[in-house]
């Protein structure tokens, strides 16, 4: 069944990008591990965007891809899957064929429905930032948090989640520990009700 997961990488002390937006840390990070336990980290990544059906964005990350992408000469890196833009400004769009940029302004339980129906079989991705990720969890629409844990201490940045999540603990439904010295951690986001 169709799930909304936020899937996004996190330093050890919950942030996900400097204050100023930059991602030296996780770009830039080179560890290792060695446990028995380790699974390889190449190919992780496009076993779980294979799944991926529609994706949802802020408008400050969706400025960093752009931005990165500028950057690096690189093409829009989600061609081919739908992928709706929170802004309530007028963003440039990215060219291409394949590209399926949709701009909007509205709050996510309004776009939920339509989202999740363009996903089809497969998942709806909320690339994050902190921000919608508090807006989807606030709203009861995320079913899976699934953070990858990089060992780096900022001290500050941007958080995972831009606010506290009331209610029930989140269930780990999952952990992995990859040989580049991340963890993957995959909560369930939304549980039953307690009974009584
Ligand atoms: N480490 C990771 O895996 C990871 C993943 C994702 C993002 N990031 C990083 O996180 C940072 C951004 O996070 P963030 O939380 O600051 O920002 P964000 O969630 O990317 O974007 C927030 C902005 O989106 C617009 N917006 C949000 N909800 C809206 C709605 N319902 N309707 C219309 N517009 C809406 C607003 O800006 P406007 O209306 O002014 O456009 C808002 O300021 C970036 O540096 C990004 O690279 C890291």
């Amino acid at each position: 069944m169709s799930k909304t997961q936020y899937y996004a990488a996190a330093t050890l002390d919950g942030y996900i990008a400097e204050a100023d937006d930059t991602l030296g840390w996780l770009l830039d990070y080179d560890g290792s591990y060695e446990g028995e336990d380790a699974e390889p980290i190449k190919g992780s990544y496009e076993r779980f965007y294979d799944d991926v059906g529609a994706l949802v964005s802020g408008s400050t990350t969706y400025e960093w891809v752009l931005d990165h992408m500028a950057r690096r000469g690189g093409e829009w890196p989600y061609n081919g899957k739908p992928t709706w833009v929170l802004s309530s400004r007028d963003l440039a769009l990215p060219e291409g064929e394949g590209v399926d940029v949709r701009i909007v302004n509205a709050p996510v339980e309004d776009l939920h429905g339509e989202m999740l129906a363009t996903a089809g079989d497969r998942n709806l991705w909320v690339l994050g930032g902190g921000n919608i990720a508090s807006q989807f969890a606030d709203a009861g629409l995320l079913d899976e948090l699934l953070v990858t844990v990089v060992p780096v201490i900022l001290g500050s940045g941007k958080p995972l989640f831009d606010r506290r999540l009331p209610g029930e603990p989140m269930q780990l439904t999952g952990a992995r520990p990859f040989d580049s010295g991340m963890v993957e951690l995959r909560y369930e986001m939304r549980r039953e009700p307690a009974p009584g």
